[in-house]
């Protein structure tokens, strides 16, 4: 009863009409897209066509990778093994998250880079975790790492590694952090993304436990966000999930939010990764 009245409170607050004279805005029955939504999807192939801004990002991502760079003065490429081998990048990102060996640890792209800045090039965890997401006028250099190295999966389909013991169990761990419900307002990530067609502030909210949902969760990351104009990952779009849900902030690259990136990633197995995305 208490999570109902919170509920209902909160949406209240949150959600607008999806058309100024009809719809309420959870109303969209499923499947079915409504004209805000299919005006933004027209504009952002336009500009997917004319030039996607994230591109700028994945160049200078390029640079950081091939430059030695950092308190010991070595290239990323040189160094870093995402998965496929030190320097291998294509293909890298749709079969991550992965097990990491010499880490002990399923890491999700952006954690990796992050581990190998810190462990290959000298860099300390504690200045990268900072500020890790893009502000104004800011962008933290392992966003435009992830830019690059996820452009190089583009067109090809995701393959998280699910076979492997260690990642079987983080998907598990995964599952249970997106009904796990608590907070001040006893959310859960389903209780905004557990249901088809739901919508917040025009946005909508995949339903992250249906193949579909969970693929249209992953599609698009990173991607250069419109509001601000900023490039952000998917690192960043958990987070801010948190905030959402009124949860204390999870800890920069931690084990609950590659836990979230392993659930989400490896139910859009076997689709195809577009490249980066458009993000209102
Ligand atoms: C209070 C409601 C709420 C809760 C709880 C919530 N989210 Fe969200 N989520 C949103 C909204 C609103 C957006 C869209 C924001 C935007 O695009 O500006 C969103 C967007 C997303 C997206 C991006 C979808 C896309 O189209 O790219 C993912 C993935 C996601 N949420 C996952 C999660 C996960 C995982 C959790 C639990 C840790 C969670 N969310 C909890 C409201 C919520």
């Amino acid at each position: 009863m208490k999570y109902r009245i919170a509920m209902a409170a909160i949406l209240a607050l949150t959600m607008q009409a999806a058309s100024a004279q009809d719809k309420p805005a959870a109303a969209v029955p499923a499947g079915q897209k409504d004209a805000t939504t299919l005006e933004f999807e027209k504009f952002r192939t336009q500009m997917e066509q004319e030039g996607n801004p994230a591109e700028l990002f994945e160049l200078q991502g390029e640079e950081f990778w091939k430059a030695k760079r950092g308190p010991k003065n070595v290239a990323l490429t040189a160094s870093c093994d995402l998965g496929l081998g030190v320097g291998v990048v294509k293909g890298a990102y749709v079969q991550m998250p992965r097990y990491f060996a010499d880490a002990g640890k399923v890491m999700d792209a952006e954690r990796r880079i992050v581990w190998c800045m810190v462990e290959k090039q000298g860099y300390k965890f504690d200045d990268l975790a900072r500020r890790p997401f893009a502000g104004d006028n800011y962008t933290p250099e392992q966003t435009s790492l992830v830019t690059y190295v996820a452009a190089q999966s583009a067109n090809m389909k995701f393959a998280v590694p699910l076979k492997d013991p260690h990642v079987r169990e983080v998907y598990e761990i995964g599952k249970e952090v997106v009904a796990y419900r608590a907070g001040p307002y006893d959310f859960s990530c389903n209780t905004c993304h557990g249901a088809d067609g739901k919508r917040i502030r025009m946005q909508n909210l995949p339903n992250l436990g249906t193949p579909q949902g969970a693929l249209s969760a992953v599609l698009g990351w990173p991607g250069y966000r419109m509001t601000g104009s900023v490039m952000l990952t998917h690192q960043w779009r958990m987070s801010d999930c948190f905030r959402q849900q009124r949860f204390p902030q999870p800890k920069y690259a931690s084990d609950t939010i590659t836990a979230l990136l392993t659930y989400m990633t490896a139910n859009a197995n076997g689709h195809m990764y577009k490249g980066l995305g458009i993000k209102r």
